[in-house]
């Protein structure tokens, strides 16, 4: 999500146990439309025909609504973020070719709860760097959930993830973050992707939130495409993020979407 002008003390609520099986639930759906995607993710077909398939799996198998839909006037139903693209990219008429890496964001609403998880898919075989951009945006992301414990503060999350990027000669972009989730599609905390150990809200077991790295092959800066949603790098290296969304735990945390499909 768009990173918010620093804000008033965030309200951070915590979710009882019946939230956090709904939660589970909701979690474990967004994983199970990234498996069912994964095979149709070929050379030739169209970001609207992978967007127009994840819909109608999620409305009339899974019974859940895509909460990317008309949210704050997005137009589709997923998230499709090709190459340069870093985050948002609409679904189009746009073919993908041998060699493109692409993100594909699922967030569903199941039973008033949202879950939030996204992947990297690749093309045939891309090139080594493409490879690499995806593979280091992975580890930050496992990194950052291995950092994830009660008692441990955001600014430790964010430093463990943004130490590894840049230890990779990686960036990480800063104006889109993680996010509370929950009943709303993004709530407080925002959790940076970069950051100093010690700093910010320190976790307890309750708390929901996505982690999600946007890692740059190049420098960090970022544009905002004319349609107002796609954000692509600057510089126009290759960009990659993988998401999940966590439960913190009384000894550590919980990754809410996971399926049989995942990597993780
Ligand atoms: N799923 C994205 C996230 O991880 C947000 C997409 S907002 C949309 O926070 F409107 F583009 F769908
Ligand atoms: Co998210
Ligand atoms: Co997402």
């Amino acid at each position: 999500m768009f990173q918010k002008p620093p804000q008033k003390p965030a309200s951070i609520t915590l979710k009882t146990p019946a939230e956090i099986e709904k939660m589970r639930v909701a979690g474990r759906l967004a994983a199970e439309v990234l498996d069912m995607i994964g095979p149709y993710v070929q050379e030739g077909v169209t970001t609207e025909e992978l967007d127009r398939i994840c819909h109608e799996y999620m409305v009339n198998v899974q019974h859940v609504i895509p909460a990317p839909l008309n949210y704050r006037g997005f137009p589709k139903s997923i998230c499709t973020s090709i190459n340069h693209v870093i985050c948002h990219g609409i679904p189009g008429p746009k073919k993908l070719k041998k060699g493109d890496i692409l993100n594909i964001d699922i967030t569903v609403i199941k039973d008033g709860y949202h879950g939030d998880t996204s992947r990297m898919f690749a093309v045939g075989t891309p090139s080594i760097a493409a490879q690499r951009v995806s593979r280091i945006a992975y580890e930050c992301l496992c990194i950052g959930i291995g950092a994830v414990q009660p008692g441990c503060s955001l600014g430790d999350i964010g430093h463990a993830i943004q130490r590894h990027a840049e230890s990779q000669h990686c960036s990480v972009v800063r104006e889109y973050c993680g996010h509370g989730i929950g009943r709303e599609f993004h709530e407080n905390p925002q959790v940076l992707h970069y950051g100093k150990p010690g700093d910010g809200l320190r976790l307890v077991p309750g708390l929901t939130f996505t982690i999600e790295p946007m890692i740059n092959a190049g420098q960090c800066q970022v544009k905002l495409l004319p349609d107002g949603w796609t954000v692509v790098t600057k510089d126009h290296s290759l960009s990659a993020q993988w998401e999940h969304t966590l439960l913190v735990t009384t000894t550590g945390c919980e990754i809410l979407t996971l399926s049989p499909g995942c990597l993780l």
